[in-house]
């Protein structure tokens, strides 16, 4: 999700410790009314009572973003924040400004879903690590309606569940490929290199019709785009790199259309003239960004909860029916959209009961909300049985993430047949030295080290290709 928040402008950010915990709220006896049309009977009553708007006794509740103790859990302030004032007023560490934090499930849900927050980075308020330029043409996730709904139109279609359910036995051949070529290594081998990162690469430049002759430049530019040492200048040149190939390739597309999703973009454009060629240009730039960082980050970051798991990994590894249930719980529990979804109120709102201000910025914690105790029962603990998981990793409201059904075909495919094909996987190091990535906007690990037993390391499968019977297989057999 870099065209919403770059990575590299958060750094500063998360360098800061956190102060001060000195935020109180008015207590009543009364049970709070929270606003959200999400509610439900299912909800447990939220166990903290509050009345109108909240007292701040010091000014601000904590500077933003606060610390990890652990590497799999959520910095401790989170819990505190969402029990004692779920929509709280805090300072940006980076430069002082203040935004409001959102930690509460039903609250996130209400930002999220309100017209009067705004996904443009140019309004006043608007929480960002520097002056935001407005953004490229087709950068959808950066913009209000009536554009935002053009240009997400234009896609849509695209990422109906039945049209990415086309998409499987390509997925299953470059996984199966990815797999045959890690297999023929020596362990330990890094799985967010060998194949985390290139997985979602690889899916995304099929999608769009990026030709093979072309993919390793488009790998190169995407990788850089997710490296936390690269300069912000870096980034910025890279993007135009990527804008400029294609704008190149769309000429091509236009006079040879293919049947891939630029082709269908730049004859939308000719044809129905709802957008401009900069925009269709713009819409695939940012599908291949959206798609890319997060996903490699959610297939590293929920192999360590697997592998650290071996009971759950078991029962995966027993049979299939657990795995969808396995994908939504590692979504919820490890979020990787860390420092949250940034929105500026464009009129008074009130909140769970906090009046926010036109002109404010408010920050959506999507991790902190996915462990709400209000709608997760023991919302700490990965629970892969878990009903009703209603969580919020892909966002919410209009812009909740239009590639969830091919993340979740490519979780999928990437983790049943990397546990079939290499049923010994573990980790090569201990917990505590696997590089986690603090950083960035996108949580995950830098690294992943993993080794098996190399005598009955994969199940035959290697090198196989992918007739109708292999991905049948995939599908059935146990993982
Ligand atoms: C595990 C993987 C993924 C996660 C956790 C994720 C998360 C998100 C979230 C939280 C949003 C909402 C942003 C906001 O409200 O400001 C979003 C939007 C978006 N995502 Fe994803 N995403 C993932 C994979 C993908 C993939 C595979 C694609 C496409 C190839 C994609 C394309 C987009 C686009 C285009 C938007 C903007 C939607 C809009 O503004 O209407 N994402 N994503």
């Amino acid at each position: 999700m870099l065209t919403f928040a770059h990575p590299a402008t958060y750094n500063e950010m998360a360098s800061q410790p956190a102060t001060s915990q000195v935020l109180k709220s008015e207590q009543t006896s009364e049970p709070e009314m929270l606003s959200s049309n999400r509610a439900g009977d299912r909800r447990a009553p939220r166990p903290r009572v509050r009345k109108g708007p909240h007292v701040l006794i010091e000014k601000l509740a904590a500077t933003f973003p606060m610390k990890r103790g652990c590497p799999l859990e959520l910095p401790q302030e989170y819990a505190r924040l969402r029990q004692e004032s779920p929509v709280a007023r805090v300072r940006l560490a980076f430069d002082g400004s203040e935004v409001w934090i959102v930690t509460g499930y039903r609250e996130a849900c209400a930002v999220l879903e309100d017209p009067r927050f705004s996904s443009d980075g140019v309004r006043a308020g608007f929480p960002r690590p520097m002056t935001m330029k407005p953004p490229p043409p087709g950068t959808f996730i950066r913009m209000d309606p009536p554009d935002h709904t053009r240009l997400r139109i234009a896609i849509a279609a695209e990422f109906k569940p039945n049209r990415i359910e086309n998409l499987r036995a390509s997925i299953q051949r470059t996984v199966d490929k990815l797999l045959d070529e890690i297999t023929a290594l020596t362990p330990p081998v890094d799985l967010v290199d060998k194949f985390a990162l290139p997985l979602p690469a690889m899916v995304v430049c099929d999608l769009l019709g990026v030709p093979y002759a072309d993919r390793d430049f488009f790998h190169e530019r995407i990788r850089v785009i997710g490296l936390q040492s690269a300069s912000r200048s870096r980034h910025g040149e890279v993007r135009e790199e990527l804008e400029a190939h294609l704008f190149a390739l769309a000429a091509i597309k236009e006079k040879e259309p293919e049947d891939d999703l630029l082709s269908r973009l730049i004859a939308r454009h000719r044809q129905v003239g709802d957008i401009t060629r900069e925009e269709a240009v713009g819409i695939a730039t940012l599908l291949l960004i959206a798609g890319y960082e997060t996903l490699a980050n959610m297939i590293a970051l929920g192999t360590v909860v697997l592998l650290e798991n071996p009971d759950r990994l078991e029962e995966l590894r027993r049979g299939p029916a657990k795995l969808a249930g396995a994908i939504e719980e590692l979504l919820r529990y490890q979020t990787v959209i860390m420092f949250g979804l940034r929105r500026a109120a464009t009129a008074d709102v009130e909140i769970g009961g906090t009046l926010i201000r036109a002109g404010e910025g408010v920050i959506v914690l999507l991790d902190a909300a996915n462990r709400d105790e209000a709608e997760f029962s023991d919302g700490d603990r990965f629970n892969m049985c878990r009903e009703a998981n209603h969580h919020l990793a892909f966002g919410h409201g209009i812009h909740a993430c239009i590639g969830q059904p091919l993340a979740r075909l490519e979780l999928e495919i990437a983790w049943a047949t990397l546990l079939r094909r290499i049923p010994t996987l573990q980790l090569a190091v201990p917990l505590a030295e696997i590089p986690f990535r603090n950083e960035t906007f996108v949580y995950g690990v830098h690294k992943l080290p993993v080794k098996w037993q190399e005598t009955h390391g994969y199940a035959g499968t290697r090198n196989r290709g992918s007739t109708r019977e292999n991905e049948v297989a995939d599908r059935s057999s146990s993982v």
